[in-house]
């Protein structure tokens, strides 16, 4: 089955998918992007990816090339020739293509890409075990809320759980918890779920948001905090949020065992109300 590129209006074949070596997404990271997953063929949670796109985009000053309904309808073509159950929807939007030079150029069109790949979810003894994660200081920037292509900092973290054979990197800035490198972190003491508030420290993850409003209409009390690494060990729970790893306990942190050593009961509960809502 075939993986689809879309590159500014047009669908190629991935292999034949190129932009210009001076687009400055390329030579700046100077660009955006969403991640986008589909359930059996749907697309999930459009609407907030368009809506986080477009905050990012307007940070940045970059022109949006398309409504909300023409992205769709992109989406939904890419989705149909790819004709995956289960995508991975990356889109990418830069400033566009123009000689090196910091300074925005007078004019550009942006370039837009997006390609459309099988995605291939956890083995689900993946999350019924639990995954293990490290702690790592975060070095980014101060716009984190920016979905923005500069990851060189998630990159390196990524990279450092990988060789300590961890799931994640749950990034931490002067003492406090932010978020993990492709994730959000959430933490649960004593039956309240902690998760560091929205702002320039974080990425709002469309995940967190949908998880947040199960959890409130579960009943759940909810404190949009951040919590310290030392109450990270210290948790009943934690769990990730995000497109590819849904909801996703956390059982070990630095070789320290969190709760049980088992994803415990909030976490359980929130994942197969998630399981429910993109089924
Ligand atoms: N990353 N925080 C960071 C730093 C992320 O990169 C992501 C997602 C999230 C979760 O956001 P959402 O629930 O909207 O997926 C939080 C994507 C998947 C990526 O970069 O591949």
């Amino acid at each position: 089955m075939p993986d689809v590129a879309f590159i500014n209006g047009s669908f190629v074949p991935l292999a034949e998918a190129k932009i210009s070596i001076d687009d400055r997404g390329f030579q700046f990271g100077d660009g955006v992007y969403e991640v986008i997953r589909t359930y059996k063929g749907r697309p999930f949670a459009l609407e907030a990816h368009w809506a986080r796109l477009e905050r990012s985009a307007a940070a940045l000053d970059l022109t949006q090339p398309y409504s909300r309904a023409d992205w769709t309808s992109h989406v939904l073509e890419g989705i149909k020739r790819a004709t995956y159950p289960e995508a991975k929807i990356y889109i990418q939007l830069s400033r566009g293509a123009a000689p090196r030079d910091h300074v925005y150029p007078a004019q550009v069109a942006p370039t837009v890409v997006m390609t459309v790949r099988e995605f291939h979810p956890l083995d689900k003894s993946v999350p019924a075990a639990g995954v293990e994660a490290m702690t790592i200081e975060d070095i980014r920037w101060g716009r984190c809320d920016i979905k923005s292509l500069n990851l060189l900092a998630n990159v390196f973290a990524r990279q450092q759980a990988k060789q300590a054979h961890v799931f994640e990197a749950i990034l931490v800035k002067e003492g406090l918890v932010t978020e993990g490198a492709v994730s959000n972190v959430m933490v649960v003491r004593g039956g309240t779920v902690m998760t560091a508030p929205e702002g320039p420290r974080i990425l709002s993850g469309v995940t967190r948001a949908v998880v947040l409003d199960l959890a409130r209409s579960g009943g759940l009390p909810i404190q949009e905090r951040f919590v310290t690494q030392a109450d990270l060990y210290e948790a009943d729970e934690v769990f990730l949020t995000g497109t590819t790893v849904e909801v996703l306990a956390v059982v070990r942190i630095d070789g320290k065992v969190i709760g049980n050593g088992r994803p415990g009961p909030i976490a359980q509960r929130l994942a197969s109300d998630f399981t429910r809502l993109v089924g």
